[in-house]
């Protein structure tokens, strides 16, 4: 197993939001994890990343024990986030942003470029001159260029228009085929279909239900309990 998470509790000071949950998730694989706003989502692949601490619970990347490292240690035992939002350095290029997150590995800058050719034609722009959707390709480009065994993304679609989130899905199903395995934190239902292998979905801190893509596709009332009408 390459990822595997048991009754993970973890939360922001007294206020507990991850109430015991419980994920596993085979190498080259693609999970989704949805639920509605505020159920716990960032805060769960924030404690992956050791961006959140765990109050208890354990976090194993093959075989090994995640729980209580720091989010640099983690980073080098080959997970990567790209956050929610994006994040991407304002006033640097995209060139100097991908630079600066070389490191030894099969991953490359102009790797990065030719599965986003969008950026390759904007690698003298800064970050703040990119739109939402280069932006999103650039923190995953950053994210690719750690040489991550596990990427985590969260909600990589937020904000983007249509055309985008299609192309999104095309290179992140691409992804796929690495050898990578994903952990996928969306809202855009389409979009975790086309992606994940399997789908999870969160309620209040736990996973409640899961169920192969296809599965879940097809189950309009767990679509509407976990995801709102209208999805
Ligand atoms: N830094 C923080 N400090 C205190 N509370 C937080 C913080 N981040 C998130 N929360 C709270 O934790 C809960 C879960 O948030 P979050 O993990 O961001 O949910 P989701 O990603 O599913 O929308 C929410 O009630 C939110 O208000
Ligand atoms: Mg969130």
């Amino acid at each position: 197993m390459m990822l595997t998470v048991q009754n993970l509790t973890a939360g922001y000071g007294t206020a507990q939001v991850l109430h015991g949950a419980d994920l596993t998730l085979d190498q080259g694989r693609a999970v989704a994890v949805l639920g509605r706003n505020g159920v716990g989502k960032t805060t769960f692949v924030h404690a992956l990343m050791g961006l959140v601490r765990p109050s208890s619970g354990s976090i194993r990347l093959a075989g090994r024990e995640l729980s209580g490292l720091d989010t640099r240690r983690i980073a080098r035992l080959g997970v990567r986030i790209v956050p929610q939002g994006r994040r991407v350095f304002r006033s640097l290029t995209v060139a100097e942003t991908l630079e600066i997150s070389r490191s030894p590995g099969e991953w490359t800058v102009e790797r990065v470029y030719q599965i986003f050719p969008a950026l390759a034609a904007r690698r003298r722009h800064r970050g703040d001159q990119l739109s939402g959707g280069e932006q999103e390709m650039l923190a995953i480009g950053r994210a690719l260029l750690g040489n991550p065994r596990l990427l985590l993304l969260d909600e990589p679609s937020e904000g983007l228009a249509p055309r985008l989130v299609e192309e999104l899905g095309v290179v992140l199903a691409g992804l796929r085929a690495t050898g990578i395995s994903v952990v996928l934190v969306e809202q855009n239902l389409r979009l975790a279909l086309e992606v994940a292998d399997e789908v999870r979905c969160m309620v209040k801190g736990r996973f409640v239900y899961g169920a192969a893509a296809g599965e879940f596709a097809g189950d309009g009332a767990a679509i509407a309990a976990y995801l709102g009408v209208g999805s």
